[in-house]
């Protein structure tokens, strides 16, 4: 019986840490970070996911001004909408929820996020520094993930990493993570032949395909770190992991649930970013500046 990787309590310590460096930029007379968050039309999924990154960024103290967009705005307003965005000195960060309507074009607005304020890290020129190793923002499901491998205590470094899934969102940047930390990374895919065989050799498997239960017990190396990016719903309505958690807490070394697992790291790392950008936007007395 694996032990469960709790997200919810090791996203707690992220934010209270972050709460704590905010009161002490306020004690010493700083602005509040600041994170404008954008949402385009009323998907129920990108409205609950907005609502809980806008419920983090109050309990951190940081200023999260809600900008509610109608389905129907073209890609030109909501160009307009993020160079005002940009141009304004009191947003540290930006987010734009995704996935935005068919008709907009999603590329168009993330280039023209300002990369400073790009909080999410998908930017293109963040995306190259990732890949460069420079410095940059890293997107927050891949630093969440890496967070909770590393609560495990394992040392990632030599370790075989499968990564399932090849996104730019998650498969790839968490690629880029593990090869960063010294794993051997293997990036499977709906086209890897045989993928149980490639999944068995997994010392540390991060599934991030968007299938629920994919992930079943034969396709786990006992002992091993399952990481479950998942978030799907099933027919009757309930949330599903991509990992059969079930059947796979039986054979892994250590789990995370759906939910409770990458979600709540996820919004913690985004309030980390926006702490971050918030010091790069800002004169930060010595000592109040620095990355943990
Ligand atoms: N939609 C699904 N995941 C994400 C994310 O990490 N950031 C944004 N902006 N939209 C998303």
């Amino acid at each position: 019986m694996s032990k469960i990787i709790d997200g919810k309590a090791l996203s707690v310590s992220v934010k209270d840490s972050i709460r704590g460096k905010v009161q002490e930029l306020a004690s010493k007379g700083l602005r509040r970070p600041c994170l404008a968050v954008v949402i385009v039309g009323d998907d129920p999924a990108s409205r609950s996911y907005v609502k809980g990154k806008v419920s983090a960024a109050e309990y951190v103290g940081i200023d999260s001004p809600l900008i509610e967009l109608p389905a129907s705005i073209t890609t030109g307003e909501l160009l307009a909408e993020v160079q005002r965005l940009n141009a304004d000195p009191s947003v540290d960060g930006i987010l734009i929820q995704l996935p935005l309507p068919e008709h907009v074009d999603e590329n168009a607005v993330l280039d023209a996020i300002d990369p400073s304020k790009d909080v999410d890290g998908f930017h293109p020129s963040n995306v190259a520094a990732l890949w460069l190793g420079r410095p940059c923002f890293v997107p927050c499901t891949p630093l969440g993930v890496i967070k909770l491998i590393e609560s495990t205590g394992i040392d990632i470094k030599g370790k075989n990493a499968v990564v399932v899934g090849r996104s730019n969102i998650v498969g790839k940047p968490v690629a880029k993570l593990l090869l960063d930390r010294n794993a051997t990374v293997t990036i499977a895919h709906s086209r890897t032949v045989d993928l149980a065989s490639v999944t068995r050799q997994a010392d540390i498997l991060v599934a991030a395909v968007g299938r629920p239960r994919m992930i079943t017990a034969d396709m786990i190396k006992p002992g091993a770190v399952v990481i479950d990016v998942g978030i799907n719903r099933t027919a009757d309505g309930k949330l599903a992991g991509d990992v059969d958690f079930e059947a796979v807490s039986q054979v892994a070394g250590f789990i995370t649930p759906v939910p409770g697992g990458a979600g709540p790291m996820t919004i913690a790392m985004l309030m980390e970013n926006t702490l971050q950008a918030f010091y790069s936007h800002s004169i930060v007395p010595e000592g109040l500046g620095v990355r943990s």
